[in-house]
This record gives structure tokens, sequence and C-alpha cells, in this order.
């Protein structure tokens, strides 16, 4: 497949990335991955932080193939308390925005110190939510992408770049 975003791109963006949060969040962080399109981008990512942290996941989906049901739901929760912790929320892509919209409220209801969005990629002109991401590694436009995580009917999500499926 054609690379979209090469491996080293990402790794690039994913020290400056690291660098930032780690900065914004000296006493650390209990980072919340998004299963499954989030897991390969929060390995990478956590490993490169350098303040103290925590991981737990979140399962949530509202995609068949390419196309989002609108519908979102939750399957597995974490299981760490983030009462009055700083929480980070890595999700591997901002579409809709239905999905973090939908997280930012569910995790709002139970009163983190602070709440932050960290998502590798961003299509901003899909948006259907409002929804602006605290820490993004690409803007892309409107393709459909896949690999590093990112799937299409649970395909491609090992590839070590991300591609566009035409
Ligand atoms: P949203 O709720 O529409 O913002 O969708 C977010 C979720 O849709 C992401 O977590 C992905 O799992 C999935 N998604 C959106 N766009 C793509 C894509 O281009 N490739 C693969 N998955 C995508
Ligand atoms: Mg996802």
């Amino acid at each position: 497949m054609n690379v979209f975003i090469s491996k080293e791109d990402i790794e690039k963006k994913i020290d400056e990335l690291a660098f930032k949060i780690s900065s914004e969040h000296p006493d650390g962080l209990i980072a919340i991955g998004v299963l499954k399109g989030a897991w390969v981008f929060m390995a990478d990512l956590i490993r490169r932080l350098t303040c103290p942290v925590y991981i737990d996941f979140i399962k949530v989906s509202s995609y068949k193939g390419k196309e989002t049901t609108g519908e979102i739901s939750l399957s597995f929760s974490p299981s760490i308390p983030i009462y009055k912790k700083n929480v980070l929320i890595i999700e591997d892509i901002v579409d809709t925005g239905i999905t973090l919209s939908y997280l930012k409220e569910y995790f709002k209801s139970k009163v983190p110190e602070s709440l932050k969005f960290c998502c590798l990629l961003d299509k901003p002109e899909r948006r259907k939510r409002e929804f602006i991401p605290d820490y993004i590694g690409f803007t892309i436009p409107d393709k459909f992408v896949v690999g590093y995580g990112l799937d299409c009917n649970e395909e491609y999500r090992n590839l070590p770049y991300i591609a566009v499926i035409e």
C-alpha cells in the first residue's frame, strides 16, 4: 500500500508530542487509551513520556466498516479511579467528533483534576460535533486511513505506517 505518513514521520511527531505532554504534566497523569485503534500509538507515546504514568483503557465503537453509525457503545470501562487526577485520553483519530464528545462528557462526570485529549490524526472537515483535541499529531484531509493501529473491518492494524484506502 502507498505510504501516506511514514514510520519515521510518526516517530518524530510522537517525540514532539511526548515532550509537550511530559512538560505540561510534571506531576504525572493517567493515560487512557481508546480501544482498539489507539493502542499502537499509545504504546509508543507512553514509552517516551518522562513524567509518571498510569495506564488504563476504554473500549467504544461507532464504526461498521468505513461508515460511522453515529451511535456509541461502551464495552469496557477503565478501572483506575480518576477523581481529582490528571487524565489524558489517547485516541487514534478524530473524525465526526461523536466519539470524543461522548467521552468528554463521560470522563468529566467523574470529576478529574484535568482532562486532556491527544489524537494522532485529526480530520476536521468531517466534524458533526465540535471537538478540538489538546494535542494533535497530524491534521489530514477527508480520506479513510489505515495502519499503525487503525483498521478497515479489522484489517491493516499492523502496518507500521499510515496508508489511505481508496
Ligand atoms: P468519530 O466518532 O467519527 O470522531 O470517530 C472516531 C473513530 O472512528 C476513531 O476512533 C476510529 O476508530 C474511527 N475512524 C474514523 N476515521 C477513520 C479512518 O480514516 N480510518 C480508520 N478508522 C477511522
Ligand atoms: Mg478509535
